[in-house]
């Protein structure tokens, strides 16, 4: 029998209430242990899962057979991908939950990626005003970012992310066994994520994972978990400074302006998120350099350890002025002027529009027709 090894818990601290992330490995395949671990968090009778036609499959059963025994248990199986993440699917969501009668007491669990996750916990936040969710994060993308800090939502035909809430999970339970059937390409995905976590905050966990690239694309699930901790660890910190990114989380989107434009512009699930957010970093650090601020050399780090990770280091082509009618969408953007996270050096990141523009539509065109 396999048993279940526990890594770690840390404590997310926020203005509504302060909750943990456990991270594990084999709680979803042992019979009751994924459950064990959430039914704590749960308030009420009832519960709903909303999953998507991947992942049920794989991690539904055990986890829903054994909350039964204690719990009123519903699930939602929504189609999988990010062209799936609208309103159409959150109609889903609330249809299941309006025929059960589900009540205030609802406790919703997403059980699968971001997407699954980003969608569950809008579908929470705006249920008869705010219901509770947990996060059960199936990917290392969701493990290591989105599952963690209560930003919630759904995509806009013209831009990412453009409708949602932020939302507290309970609790986030992460169990890096789920990765052992996460496609390689996904996987990557994550690295990407991890990978940004470096660049903006810390040049020594760059050099970690210099070192211990080739351990977590191998799946060793010791170093992937250790990885999920300290990402989990940045990600906590700024949260607890910065719910509402009003400042300094802002930082945790770099690579992510332009890597929306590419998201957008290619249609949703084309290009992974992960692999959009690689691009987008490399284009971002192409900018710090014109700047002044990144070396030759640091660019080329960069370059070189996406490689590792298996990820893209050159966008799709893109007109300039598409992208930069794109970009005006972005989220950051303030007094009608485009925002970028760039890069001092290797783990100092800022936020500004304090950069020539025409250096901005210089690294754009080395990527258009
Ligand atoms: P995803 O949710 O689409 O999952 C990727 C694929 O893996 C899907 O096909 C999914 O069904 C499948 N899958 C999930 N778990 C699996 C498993 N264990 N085994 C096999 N297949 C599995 O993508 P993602 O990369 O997890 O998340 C991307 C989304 O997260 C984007 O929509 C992005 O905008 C969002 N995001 C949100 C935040 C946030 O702070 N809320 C942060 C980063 C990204
Ligand atoms: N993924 C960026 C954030 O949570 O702020």
């Amino acid at each position: 029998m396999t048993m279940p090894v526990f890594y770690d818990a840390l404590t997310v601290h926020t203005q509504s209430h302060d909750y943990p992330i456990v991270i594990t490995e084999n709680a979803a395949i042992e019979n009751s242990s994924m459950a064990q671990q959430v039914a704590p968090y749960i308030g009420g009778q009832q519960v709903l899962i909303v999953t998507n036609e991947t992942v049920a499959p794989l991690y539904l059963k055990a986890l829903e057979d054994e909350l039964s025994v204690q719990f009123t248990v519903r699930v939602c199986v929504l189609p999988d991908g990010e062209q799936y993440k609208n309103q159409t699917s959150i109609d889903q969501i609330y249809d299941a939950l309006m025929a059960e009668h589900f009540n205030r007491d609802v406790t919703l669990i997403a059980l699968g990626g971001g997407v699954v996750g980003d969608m569950t916990g809008f579908a929470a936040a705006s249920f008869m005003r705010g219901v509770n969710f947990i996060q059960i994060p199936t990917t290392l993308l969701s493990q290591v970012d989105s599952s963690v800090g209560g930003k919630t939502g759904i995509n806009h035909a013209q831009g990412k992310n453009m409708i949602g809430a932020f939302w507290q999970p309970q609790m986030v339970l992460a169990d890096m066994s789920t990765l052992k059937t996460l496609p390689a390409r996904e996987l990557s995905a994550g690295i990407a994520e991890i990978i940004k976590y470096a660049l903006i905050m810390d040049e020594t966990f760059l050099t970690w994972l210099e070192a211990n690239l080739p351990a977590m694309m191998a799946l060793d699930l010791a170093v992937l978990g250790e990885a999920v901790k300290r990402c989990c660890q940045y990600k906590a910190d700024v949260v607890a400074q910065d719910e509402r990114e009003s400042g300094v989380r802002a930082l945790l989107n770099f690579g992510h302006t332009f890597g929306h434009v590419i998201e957008t512009n290619e249609g949703y699930g084309n290009w992974l998120h992960g692999e959009a957010v690689a691009a987008g970093m490399v284009q971002a650090a192409e900018l710090s350099q014109k700047i002044g601020w990144l070396t030759h050399d640091e660019v080329a780090r960069i370059k070189r350890v996406l490689i590792l990770g298996n990820l893209p280091i050159t966008p799709p082509v893109i007109e300039v002025e598409t992208a930069l009618n794109l970009m005006g969408h972005d989220k950051k953007v303030k007094h009608g002027q485009i925002r970028l996270i760039l890069l001092k050096s290797i783990g100092d990141a800022v936020l500004t529009n304090d950069f020539d523009h025409e250096l901005l539509s210089e690294v754009l065109s080395q990527y258009s027709a």
